[in-house]
C-alpha cells in the first residue's frame, strides 16, 4: 500500500500524546492541554512527559534542579557557538550546538537525566548565538528564575515581567509535544537505528526548521503584513489561492476542526491588556481566511493551526521573528526527549519501502 507522506498510516503505538483530530483535542499522558495550562508548569509537564505522571514535590524539585545545573553550558559547546559566524542561523546554530554534546555518556541508553540536559541547554544554545549575532553581551543564566523566565533573561538582559513569561509558558506548554509529527517522527528513525538522543534531537530539529512545519509563525508575521487592512484581506488570499501558495497558520494533517491550541492562544491574546489594531486585524482575518479556504478548497477542513495565535502571542511579547522557530523547538524538544526513549523501549528500526518508478536500462547480454 502507497501513501504519499505516509497520511493516515500508523507507524507506532505511544503512551505519551493523544491527537484526536476529529474531535479537536489534545491530552499529553490522559491530561487535556486546556487542564495543564491552568494547572500545570512547565517543568512539572516536563517531568509528566518523561515519566508518565505528576510530580510529587520532591520530584518536582530534582526536576527544576537538574534544569538549573544544566544551564551551563560545557566549554567546547560554548566554543563552538562563539565560533560561529553570524550568518548562521538560529536552528542551524541549535543543531550544531547540540551534535556537539555527544560523548561517551550519550552514545550509552538514553536516559531522562541526558534528557533533561539536552532541555536545559537549547533555550541557553539559542540565547548565545542570538546576543553573539547582535553583538551584544551574553547574560549569565540566573537561578531564582524559572526555564522560561530564564530564556526570556538570557535573550533580553531584562526581567521579564509576569506577563509576558505568562504568554511565553502558555505558548511552550501547548507546544511541548504533539504525536507522530514530522520532527518527532525523524527523531524516533534516527534513534531506531539504535544511534544516541543528540543524533536524535539533531535531526528533529533539521526537521523543524522548514516552513511547513517550525517555519510556519514567522510566516504569519509576513501574511498579516502583506494584507495590512481588513479590505486587503480578500485580494491577497484570492490571488495567493491563485498562485497555488499556501495559507501560512491553516490547515493541519490531523486536525480537521478547530486546533485546541489555537483556541487557547487566541482566547489568551484577547485577554492580555494592549489589544491592538495588528491583533484586530488577526482576529478579522482569520475568519474570513477559513471562509476563502472552504470556498477555494471545499471539503478540506481547513482551520486556523497553532502556528497562527503563535505568532500573535509572539509579537505581544515583543519576540523577534528569527527567535519564533527556534522558541518552538525549545518546547518540542521535550516531546522529542519522551519519544526517543520510548522508541528505544521497544524498538523496530523503520526501513519503508519504496517502489522504483524511474528509468530502466537496457538488459546487458
Ligand atoms: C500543515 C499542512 C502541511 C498539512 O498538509 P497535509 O495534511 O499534507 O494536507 P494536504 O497538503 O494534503 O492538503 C489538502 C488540501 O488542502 C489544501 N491546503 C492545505 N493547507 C492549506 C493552506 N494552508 N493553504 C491553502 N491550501 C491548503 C491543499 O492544497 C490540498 O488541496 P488539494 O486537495 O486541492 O490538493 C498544510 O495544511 C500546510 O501546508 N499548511 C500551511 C503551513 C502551516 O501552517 N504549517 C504549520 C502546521 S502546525
Amino acid at each position: 500500500m502507497f501513501q504519499k507522506g505516509l497520511k493516515d498510516v500508523v507507524a507506532v503505538h505511544t503512551k505519551i500524546a493523544d491527537v484526536i483530530g476529529e474531535k479537536g483535542e489534545l491530552q499529553y499522558r490522559g491530561v487535556q492541554v486546556g487542564q495543564l495550562v491552568t494547572q500545570y508548569s512547565f517543568e512539572q509537564i516536563l517531568y509528566l512527559l518523561l515519566n508518565g505522571q505528576r510530580p510529587n514535590q520532591e520530584q518536582l524539585q530534582e526536576v527544576q534542579s537538574a534544569l538549573l545545573q544544566n544551564r551551563t553550558l560545557p566549554q567546547h559547546v560554548q566554543a563552538i557557538i562563539d565560533a560561529l559566524p553570524s550568518e548562521v542561523s538560529l536552528m542551524d546554530a541549535m543543531r550544531t550546538g547540540i551534535s556537539a554534546f555527544c560523548d561517551r555518556d550519550f552514545v550509552r541508553k538514553t536516559s531522562n537525566e541526558q534528557a533533561i540536559q539536552l532541555i536545559a541547554a537549547l533555550p541557553v544554545i539559542v540565547a548565545r548565538h542570538y546576543r553573539n549575532q547582535q553583538g551584544l553581551e551574553l547574560i549569565e543564566p540566573d537561578a531564582n528564575l524559572n526555564h522560561t523566565a530564564n530564556y526570556l533573561w538570557m535573550l533580553t538582559g531584562v526581567s521579564p515581567t509576569e506577563v509576558h513569561v505568562e504568554a511565553l509558558e502558555t505558548y511552550l506548554k501547548l507546544t511541548m509535544e504533539h504525536g507522530l509529527n514530522a520532527s518527532t517522527f525523524a527523531g524516533r528513525v534516527t534513534i531506531s537505528t539504535e544511534s544516541d538522543l543528540t543524533a536524535a534531537i539533531t535531526s528533529a530539529i533539521g526537521t523543524m526548521k522548514g516552513p511547513l512545519h517550525g517555519g510556519a509563525p514567522a510566516g504569519v508575521i509576513d501574511l498579516l503584513n502583506e494584507i495590512g487592512s481588513p479590505e486587503n484581506i480578500q485580494p491577497v488570499i484570492e490571488e495567493k489561492m491563485r498562485r497555488g501558495e499556501r495559507i501560512m497558520g491553516f490547515g493541519h494533517r490531523v486536525y480537521k476542526t478547530e486546533d485546541p491550541r489555537s483556541v487557547i492562544l487566541r482566547d489568551k491574546c484577547l485577554s492580555m491588556s494592549g489589544r491592538d489594531a495588528w491583533l484586530d486585524l488577526a482576529t478579522t482575518a482569520e475568519k474570513e481566511i477559513i471562509r476563502l479556504l472552504d470556498k477555494h478548497k471545499p471539503g478540506r477542513k481547513l482551520y486556523t493551526n497553532v502556528e497562527y495565535y503563535a505568532a500573535a502571542i509572539m509579537r505581544s511579547i515583543d519576540m523577534p521573528t528569527e527567535l519564533f522557530t527556534p522558541t518552538f523547538s525549545v518546547a518540542r524538544i521535550v516531546g522529542w526527549a519522551a519519544h526517543a526513549i520510548e522508541q528505544q523501549q521497544d524498538n523496530t528500526i523503520f526501513r519503508p519501502q519504496s517502489v522504483y518508478v524511474g528509468a530502466f536500462s537496457e538488459k546487458s547480454c
